[in-house]
């Protein structure tokens, strides 16, 4: 029985959808990087819930790190500045490392993040994204695996929120307008 939030319109993508494609996702990452030791990056809060389930399908030598940065501050539209939250960025010096978002949208947050990995001395980035926007980014970003592809609307849960809210739902849905 699925639970629908009374202000969810539509589910776009179901639990068990998300499900399949991670562990096909995550089957992919583990070919590319062999047996490697990995530094996680998961991108807060979005990525929260994708990046703690991509994980746990991984088994390699891993470490969990985690970058606060936001630009959306709850609503619909970023604010083109992506902020950074944290003192520093985390030590990826000379790691082979995997940065984790809920979704690619301008490509603002993703770009941002893997310039500062790079200054960071991380010798290898790639990036995973649950899903990604069909449209055209703020700057030249793409990422390096991508669960779903989404037409430009706004989604929620799965970490996605709208103004703090709906990030713990276990779907991705479009709210009611
Ligand atoms: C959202 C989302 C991604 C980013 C994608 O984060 O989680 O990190 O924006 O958008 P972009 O490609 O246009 O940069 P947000 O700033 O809302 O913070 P949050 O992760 O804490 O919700
Ligand atoms: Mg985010």
């Amino acid at each position: 029985m699925v639970y629908m939030h009374k202000s969810i319109d539509k589910v776009l993508i179901t639990e068990e959808a998300i499900r399949e494609r991670l562990d096909t996702v995550a089957k992919q990452v583990m070919e590319d990087f062999q047996a490697e030791e990995l530094v996680v990056v998961a991108l807060l809060k979005g990525a929260l819930v994708f990046a703690a389930d991509m994980c746990r399908r991984m088994p390699v030598p891993l470490i969990i790190e985690t970058v606060n940065v936001a630009s959306y501050h709850g609503g619909t539209e970023s604010s083109g500045k992506v902020k950074f939250l944290d003192a520093g960025m985390p030590d990826v010096g000379g790691k082979k490392v995997l940065v984790m978002d809920d979704i690619l949208d301008t490509g603002l947050t993703m770009d941002a993040v893997i310039r500062e990995l790079l200054e960071a001395g991380a010798e290898e980035i790639r990036s995973c994204v649950l899903l990604s926007k069909r449209k055209q980014r703020s700057v030249e970003c793409e990422a390096d695996y991508v669960a779903f592809e989404i037409d430009d609307e706004f989604v929620v849960g799965y970490g996605l929120d709208y103004q703090g809210l709906y990030r713990n739902l276990p779907y991705v849905g479009v709210l009611k307008v």
